[in-house]
């Protein structure tokens, strides 16, 4: 079988996730990796002995054999270097895959797209979510006509890991990750396009940062701690060592205004005790939402026929099972992080580029979630609702 030669660009914590998902996914062969850092490298190093590392870009990309004869490559570099990385990819005649959010601005991720219809390569936005079981099972009930043409959607993401994630590093400066209705926000407003076949036109948010703002900043000069998932940090009140420069919201609510009509909600809350997504769809002739978001710990429950009032058994169960879409794409032994999603959006993505099949994901929905997220945050500051403008290049809507 043909495999796709891929570079991959940054070596940090992702991509200890990616690359063995590239192995599973089957058809990806990992030849360079960039990353300025020596640390990084090593890691790289030890998990792919056979690829060539460099330390910038420009090495990557100069030499007789440019890219080590890569075709392809795999953005998975800091948020805030997405749109400068993937355009020079594109520029430079690679397929590139740029993990999500696509960019943290509009005009950054206006840029990727522009590159990427000059250049004619692919642009495939990381949006691993698609390839769950929660959002392939809804979007098969959508499909399936369970619950009527859908009209409204209401995501509560409750993010418990927020403080040990979120608040101590980067993420917390929105030049860097755009804010957390970018960078977190952006999987749900994806994976909610893409469930009811709708983009979204318009936004209005409200926010604040409610507990991080009042935590012990870290002093001058100590380092970052290490990213921790330490239920013992409790409570989020407590936490220490977060960011000086924090400017981000730890609580927001996000109404949007969609296509086809829909009405949508995102709340997003970072200091809860528990980590997981709770979507709610409602149709014209049902609803349905998830107990549970993951591959053996959840369920889709659907409610389609009418009754007097609450009813905690629905019409129809479905488990979430890896591997469970009707639409997944064939891969061999899905497994991995993210609900073997990862495995299954790179074999998506090296068959979109070897044998031309459609990609799942969607570079210009990917972009419309980054704006998306940037107006909800403007228009915390009075901005009222705000229109997510048309991108600067022709690029056809799809969901
Ligand atoms: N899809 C998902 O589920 C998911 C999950 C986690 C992270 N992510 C995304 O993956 C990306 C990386 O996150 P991470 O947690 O690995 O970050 P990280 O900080 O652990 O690693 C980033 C790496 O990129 C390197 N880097 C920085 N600038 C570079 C450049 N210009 N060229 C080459 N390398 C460069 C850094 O040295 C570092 O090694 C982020 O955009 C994040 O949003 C996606």
């Amino acid at each position: 079988m043909t495999r796709l030669r891929t570079a991959v660009v940054g070596a940090g914590q992702r991509f200890t996730e990616v690359v063995p998902a590239a192995a599973a996914a089957g058809r990806l062969e990992v030849v360079a990796v960039v990353d300025p850092s020596p640390a990084a490298r090593e890691r790289a190093a030890a998990l792919l002995p056979a690829a060539r590392l460099h330390a910038d870009l420009d090495s990557l990309l100069a030499g007789d054999v440019p890219g080590a004869g890569a075709e392809a490559a795999l953005v998975l570099t800091p948020d805030w270097t997405h749109a400068e990385v993937g355009t020079a990819l594109l520029r430079s005649g690679l397929h590139v895959l740029v993990d999500k959010p696509l960019a943290t601005t509009i005009e950054g991720a206006d840029a990727l797209l522009a590159a990427a219809e000059a250049s004619g390569r692919l642009l495939y936005a990381g949006h691993n979510m698609r390839f769950m079981p929660v959002v392939e099972v809804m979007r098969q009930v959508v499909e399936d006509g369970l619950i009527g043409t859908p009209r409204a959607f209401w995501v509560r993401h409750f993010v418990g890991r927020g403080g040990d994630y979120f608040f101590r590093d980067w993420h917390a400066e929105s030049a860097l990750s755009g804010g957390l209705l970018v960078h977190k926000a952006c999987h749900d407003l994806d994976a909610m396009s893409h469930v009811l076949g709708t983009s979204i036109q318009a936004v209005q948010a409200i926010g604040t940062n409610a507990v991080y703002h009042g935590c012990e900043p870290r002093p001058e000069g100590r380092a970052v701690p290490e990213v921790v998932n330490d239920v013992t940090h409790w409570p989020p009140s407590a936490l220490t060592d977060v960011n000086p420069a924090m400017d981000v919201e730890d609580l927001s609510l996000v109404n949007l205004v969609c296509s086809h009509g829909v009405l949508g909600a995102y709340q997003q809350c970072c200091f809860t005790p528990d980590y997981w997504r709770s979507y709610t769809v409602i149709g014209d002739a049902g609803r349905m939402e998830n107990v549970g978001d993951s591959a053996g710990e959840g369920e889709v429950l659907v409610w389609n026929r009418r009754r007097h009032g609450f009813d905690a058994e629905p019409d129809l169960r479905l488990p979430l099972v890896e591997g469970r879409g009707a639409t997944a794409p064939v891969c061999e032994g899905r497994s991995g992080a993210h609900d073997a999603a990862d495995a299954a959006m790179l074999a998506d993505f090296a068959a979109a580029v070897l044998d031309g099949t459609a990609p799942r994901t969607s570079a210009r929905t990917a972009r419309d979630v980054v704006a998306a997220g940037v107006l909800a945050r403007r228009s915390m500051h009075g901005g009222g609702l705000l229109p997510v403008p048309e991108p600067r290049v022709g690029t056809r809507s799809t969901t």
